[in-house]
C-alpha cells in the first residue's frame, strides 16, 4: 500500500476519507520500513483496510519531533493557548461525532449508541483539561526572612502514551487532555486492533491549532513500537493502559532505560455486592450494565457478583431474565447493546475461559456459547456454583462473562470483595447508608462502575495500576515540581 488514505464507508456516517499514515509533525507519513498491517472488522471478520506500521525507527522520528516541539515553540506557548487548542479539539470531536462514532463501531465493534456516548465523553474530557491549562499554579513558601522560595509545576517533557482497543478514542482523549494541559508533548501509540479512530482524530489536530510535533499519533504493535516507546532514552514519561502483564514489562523497560516516570491503568476483577435490603430491580440493572457494557471489555467490569443469601435465588432468576434481553448483534443497529468482541484472539481467550469454567464444575445459568457463525459474538454468560479458587473467578476474562455467588453478612462481603490481586472498581447495593459507607470504605478499590466522568479520578489499588487518570489527580501524572530558592541576604557560608 503506498497511499496515505483510503475511501471507506460506514452504515451510519456514509463515505469518508480514512487516513492510514503515521501522524508525525502534523503530517501523515509512511513508516521508514514501508510496513503495513491489516485492520479487521470484528463484525464480519473481513479486512477493512491496511494502515502504515511504526517500527523503532519511526518511534525515533516521532520522539525527535516531540522533543523539538517541546524544547522550542511549545515551551513558549501560553497556557491560555494550550487550553484554546484543547477546546478547539473538543469542538471538532463534537462536530465530527457521527463519523468518529461510526469509525469506532466499524473498527472495534462497539454498539453505535454507546460509541456516540464515548465521543461526547471525549469532547467533555478534552474541554475539561482545556479549562485546566491556565490553572496549573505553583506556590510561594516562606522559610527564613532572607530567602524567597517558590515552587513551580513544570511539564515532564516528551510523554509516550500506549493505549488499548476497548475504548480507542476515549483512551486517546484521557491521555492527550491532561498531558497537553500541563504543557507536555506526545507520542501516542494506538492499539494494533483499533488504529482507525485514532487516525481520523489525528486529522483534527492541525485544524485545532496545535503546532507540529506536539501530538504525534502512530499505529503499530506492542512488542515493536510500544516496547520502543517504553525503553526510549528520550521519552520522559510513559502512560499505559492495558494488561497487567504488559504493565509489568513497561515498568521494567522504564527501569532498564532512563527511569522515565510511569503511570499504569491495568486490569481488574471487580466485585459487585448486593445486600438483601437493596432495591432488587435497580441493583439488577446496575449489575447487568456493570458486566455486559462494552461487551465486558472494561477494565472496571463488575465480573464477580456477590448476592446476600436470602435473596440469592430470586436475584439469579431476575438477573438471567434481564441479561437475556440484552440485544446482541450488528453494532450499527439502533437497539444493539452488545456487538462482537474486538478480535479473534480475544474471542478465543474468552471462549477458553468459558470452557474452563464448565470443566471446573461451574453452572452455566445463561449463555456459554458463541452467537452466530460469523463475527466474534459471544452470548452474555452467567456462571453460578463457583468457588473462589476457580480461574473464572480469579482472572480477568474481559468478555461478557461473570460469576455469581452468595455471601452471609457484611464481614463476608468485605472478605470476598477483597479476595483478588486487583483493586480497580467495586459497588455496594443497599438502602442502608451505614452499610454502604462501611463496606465501600473497606473495599480495596479505586472507583465505581462505569459511572466514568472526566471530573472524577479513575484508577486502581493493588495490581490494578499506579496513578490516577481524570480529574485534577491526572495533572500529577504530567507535571513535576521544581523548587527555586533566591537568597536575599548575605551568602550563607561567607
Ligand atoms: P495489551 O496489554 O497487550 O495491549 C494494550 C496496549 O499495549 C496495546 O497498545 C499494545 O500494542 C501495547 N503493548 C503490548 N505489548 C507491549 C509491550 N511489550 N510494550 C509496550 N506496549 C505493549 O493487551 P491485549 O493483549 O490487547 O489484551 C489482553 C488482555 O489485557 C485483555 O484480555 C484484558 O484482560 C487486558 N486489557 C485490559 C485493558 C484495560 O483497559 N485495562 C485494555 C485492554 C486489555
Ligand atoms: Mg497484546
Amino acid at each position: 500500500m503506498s497511499d496515505l488514505s483510503v475511501q471507506l464507508e460506514t452504515p451510519t456516517a456514509g463515505k469518508y476519507t480514512q487516513p492510514t499514515g503515521l501522524f508525525i509533525n502534523n503530517e501523515f507519513v509512511k513508516g521508514v520500513d514501508g510496513k503495513t498491517f491489516e485492520v479487521i472488522n470484528p463484525t464480519t471478520e473481513e479486512v477493512i483496510t491496511s494502515v502504515h506500521e511504526a517500527t523503532e525507527k519511526d518511534v525515533d522520528i516521532a520522539v525527535a519531533a516531540a522533543r523539538k516541539a517541546f524544547e522550542g515553540p511549545w515551551r513558549k506557548e501560553t497556557p491560555e493557548n494550550r487550553g484554546r487548542y484543547l477546546n478547539n479539539l473538543a469542538n471538532l470531536f463534537e462536530k465530527n461525532l457521527d463519523l468518529l462514532a461510526a469509525v469506532e463501531s466499524l473498527d472495534n465493534g462497539k454498539a453505535i449508541s454507546m460509541a456516540k456516548v464515548d465521543i461526547s465523553m471525549c469532547a467533555g474530557c478534552l474541554r475539561y483539561y482545556g479549562g485546566w491549562a491556565d490553572k496549573i499554579e505553583g506556590k510561594v513558601i516562606d522559610t527564613t526572612p532572607d530567602t524567597f522560595n517558590y515552587v513551580r509545576k513544570e511539564p515532564i517533557g516528551v510523554c509516550g502514551q500506549i493505549i488499548p482497543w476497548n475504548f480507542p478514542l476515549l483512551m486517546w482523549a484521557w491521555k492527550i487532555g491532561p498531558a497537553i494541559a500541563c504543557g507536555n508533548t506526545i507520542v501516542l501509540k494506538s492499539a494494533e486492533q483499533t488504529p482507525l479512530g485514532a487516525l481520523v482524530a489525528a486529522s483534527l489536530i492541525k485544524e485545532a491549532g496545535f503546532p507540529p510535533g506536539v501530538i504525534n499519533i502512530i499505529s503499530g504493535f506492542g512488542k515493536v513500537a510500544g516496547a520502543a516507546i517504553a525503553s526510549h532514552m528520550d521519552v520522559d514519561k510513559v502512560a499505559f493502559t492495558g494488561s497487567t502483564v504488559v504493565g509489568r514489562q513497561i515498568m521494567k523497560a522504564a527501569a532498564g532505560s532512563n527511569l522515565k516516570k510511569v503511570t499504569l491503568e491495568l486490569g481488574g476483577k471487580s466485585p459487585n455486592i448486593v445486600f438483601e435490603d437493596a432495591d432488587i430491580d435497580n441493583a439488577i440493572s446496575w449489575v447487568n450494565f456493570g458486566i455486559f457494557f462494552n461487551h465486558g471489555q472494561c477494565c472496571c467490569a463488575g465480573s464477580r457478583i456477590y448476592v446476600q443469601e436470602s435473596i440469592y435465588d430470586t436475584f439469579v432468576q431476575k438477573f438471567k431474565e434481564r441479561a437475556s434481553k440484552n440485544v446482541v448483534g450488528d453494532p450499527f443497529a439502533k437497539d444493539t447493546f452488545q456487538g462482537p468482541q474486538v478480535s479473534q484472539v480475544q474471542f478465543d481467550r474468552i471462549m477458553s475461559y468459558i470452557k474452563q469454567g464448565k470443566e471446573a464444575g461451574a453452572k452455566v445459568e445463561i449463555g456459554g456459547e458463541r452467537k452466530g457463525d460469523k463475527g466474534y459474538f459471544i452470548e452474555p454468560t452467567i456462571f453460578s456454583n463457583v468457588t473462589e479458587d476457580m480461574k473464572i473467578v480469579q482472572e480477568e476474562i474481559f468478555g461478557p462473562v461473570c460469576s455469581i455467588s452468595k455471601f452471609k453478612d457484611k464481614e463476608d462481603a468485605i472478605r470476598v470483595g477483597n479476595s483478588t490481586t486487583y483493586g480497580l472498581a467495586a459497588a455496594v447495593h443497599t438502602k442502608n447508608l451505614n452499610t454502604a459507607i462501611e463496606v465501600s470504605n473497606a473495599l480495596k478499590a479505586g472507583t465505581a462502575y462505569n459511572t466514568l466522568h472526566h471530573q472524577m479520578p479513575f484508577g486502581g489499588f493493588k495490581e490494578s495500576g499506579i496513578g490516577r487518570e481524570l480529574g485534577e489527580a491526572a495533572l500529577d501524572n504530567y507535571t513535576q515540581t521544581k523548587t527555586v530558592s533566591i537568597r536575599l541576604g548575605d551568602a550563607l557560608f561567607g
